[in-house]
C-alpha cells in the first residue's frame, strides 16, 4: 500500500501560505480545510483563496469541505482545477449524486464522515467516490487527540474497499501524529492528513518523511 502524507495547511500561518507551502514541497498533497462557521464552530476562508492556492502551490490541493449547502458549493470548489474535493456526508442531501457533479468537474470526489456518523451509506456506494475519509476528532479544529474509538471505522472501510476491490484511498483527519500513525496505517488507512504534526517543526520537509516511514511500517 502506498502512503500519502498530506499535510493541513489550518496549522500554517494564514498570512504566509505560499512560503509554507515551499516548507512542504515532499508532500503528496496539501489539505485545505474550508470551514464555513455553520457547519463546524470556525472559520477559515472560501471560494476565492481557494481558487488562488491552486494557481500557486507547488503540490495538487485536496480540498476538505466542513461547510453546509454543499450541495451547491461543491462543484465551484471542482471548477478551481484542484485535484480533489472531499464534502461532508451529512451535509449532503444526496451522495451519489453529489459525488457525479464534482466528478463531472473533472476532480476527483471524497467523502467524509464525523466521529459519529455510520459508513454504511458511504461503504454501500464505494464506486463512487475516489477517497473515504474518516474523521479521528470532530471537525473544526487542529491540534485535537485523535479518538481512538474512529479506528474501528477505518478498519470496517478498508475490509469493503478490500472486498469490493474499488480503486478508493481511505484517509484520515485528526490528531495524527509520529506516535499513533503506524498504528492507523495497521488499520487500514493509507492517506494521513497532518496538520500541528507537520507545521509544528521546524524542519517540515524532514518530519513528512518521518511520518511516511512510520507509516510505512504498520503496526497491529
Ligand atoms: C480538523 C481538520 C484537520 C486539522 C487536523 O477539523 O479537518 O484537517 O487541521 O489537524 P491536526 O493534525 O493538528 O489534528
Ligand atoms: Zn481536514
Amino acid at each position: 500500500m502506498t502512503v500519502r502524507i498530506h499535510p493541513s495547511i489550518l496549522s500554517a500561518d494564514f498570512v504566509n501560505f505560499e512560503r509554507d507551502f515551499e516548507t512542504i514541497s515532499n508532500c503528496d498533497s496539501i489539505h485545505i480545510d474550508v470551514m464555513d462557521g455553520h457547519f463546524v464552530p470556525n472559520l477559515t476562508f472560501g471560494l476565492p483563496m481557494v481558487a488562488r492556492m491552486q494557481q500557486i502551490a507547488p503540490r495538487p490541493l485536496d480540498v476538505h469541505l466542513m461547510i453546509e449547502n454543499v450541495d451547491t458549493l461543491a462543484e465551484r470548489y471542482a471548477d478551481t482545477g484542484v485535484d480533489s474535493v472531499t464534502f461532508h456526508a451529512e451535509a449532503s442531501k444526496n451522495l451519489v449524486q453529489l459525488a457525479r457533479q464534482v466528478r463531472g468537474c473533472g476532480s476527483k470526489v471524497g467523502v467524509a464522515v464525523k466521529p459519529s456518523t455510520s459508513l454504511d451509506e458511504v461503504l454501500g456506494n464505494l464506486l463512487e467516490f475516489d477517497m473515504v475519509l474518516v474523521m479521528t476528532v470532530e471537525p473544526g479544529f487542529g491540534g485535537q487527540p485523535l479518538i481512538e474509538s474512529c479506528l474501528q471505522k477505518v478498519r470496517q472501510a478498508r475490509a469493503e474497499i478490500d472486498r469490493v476491490g474499488a480503486n478508493v484511498l481511505l484517509q484520515v483527519d485528526g490528531g495524527i501524529d509520529e506516535n499513533n500513525i503506524a498504528r492507523v496505517s495497521g488499520c487500514g488507512a493509507d492517506t494521513f492528513v497532518a496538520g500541528s504534526a507537520v507545521f509544528g517543526y521546524v524542519d517540515r520537509a524532514g518530519q513528512i518523511d518521518h511520518l511516511r516511514e512510520k507509516a510505512s511500517h504498520p503496526s497491529f
